[in-house]
């Protein structure tokens, strides 16, 4: 996938697929279902690394995963997104991440959260750099508690027109793309005609380009059912549950492991080892 590509899908209308990813296997499974964008999300604070928000995980963390992720992957764009502090201080601070992400994990483009002034520039300075970005506005979970916890935004004329001003604001940076997170159906429809760059959304209704959903949400590796928008695929975590309590089971009442789990050894070496101990 690249940029000219999915610029191209926008034009035809052709549906964008996004999902995230975090490690090998799930670099693997976006792979073969022929998804364009992949993200490595710092989704992986609360999906592999056990935190209630997206606020502690470490650009040397989401380097290690991203790591994995490219390893994964040949044909679907590798995005990686820039963990909370790693970009907000200084545009020099913003482009250094993002140059990390590239050298050392192999990312080809960066995503941001915010569309306010801080955001926007140094989604400018990254641009500038050579690095594409991609905006991500409405509900941004690095900000959420400034955001008044995770919900949608945008439900009054006046916080919608700040979303749009925020992703014009981002198009007219440079950015390649954004996400529009937890956002009113009808306000997508709204601001969709006045932006010329492709648009992916999570619970952001059916009017984007494409859509984006985080691995562990739609295939049900997660406690509870996660937000509205979700729509489950599969219900991994209760089959993880059910795989290793059998293999508990089997061990306990030693049915684990069986003859076809063990190696052989030649019936004289054995009795020559016998007599070596006894
Ligand atoms: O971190 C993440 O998974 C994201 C997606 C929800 C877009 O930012």
């Amino acid at each position: 996938m690249t940029l000219p590509l999915l610029a191209e899908k926008k034009r035809l209308g052709d549906p964008i697929v996004m999902v995230t990813a975090y490690d090998y296997p799930s670099a693997r499974a976006a792979e073969s279902a022929g998804v364009d964008l992949v993200l490595v999300g710092d989704s992986a604070a609360t999906t592999v690394l056990g935190y209630n928000a997206t606020t502690p995980v470490s650009l040397d963390d989401m380097l290690v995963l991203a790591r994995a992720v490219r390893r994964g992957l040949s044909t679907p764009l590798l995005i990686g997104d820039l963990p909370f502090g790693s970009y907000e201080v200084s545009d020099e601070q913003a482009i250094t991440t993002a140059m990390r992400m590239v050298k050392e994990a192999g990312c080809e483009v960066v995503k941001l959260e915010g569309g306010g002034e801080a955001s926007v520039k140094r989604a400018r300075a990254i641009v500038g750099a050579g690095i594409p970005v991609m905006g991500h506005v409405g509900l941004t979970p690095q900000t959420s508690t400034a955001l008044g916890g995770w919900k949608a935004q945008g439900r009054t004329a006046g916080a919608a027109e700040r979303i749009a001003s925020e992703a014009l604001a981002l198009q007219e940076a440079g950015c390649f793309a954004l996400v529009f997170e937890a956002i009113p159906s009808a306000v997508t429809e709204e601001l969709m005609p006045h932006l010329q760059i492709p648009v992916i959304g999570i619970g952001a209704g059916p009017a984007t380009d494409g859509q984006v959903l985080v691995f562990h949400d739609l295939l049900g590796i997660r406690d509870g059912l996660g937000p509205r928008f979700v729509k489950r695929y599969a219900n991994l975590q209760q089959e993880m549950n059910a795989g290793v309590a059998a293999y508990a089971e089997d061990v306990r009442t030693r049915r684990y492991p069986g003859p076809e789990h063990t190696y052989k050894i030649n019936a004289d070496e054995l009795a020559d080892l016998h007599a070596r101990l006894t």
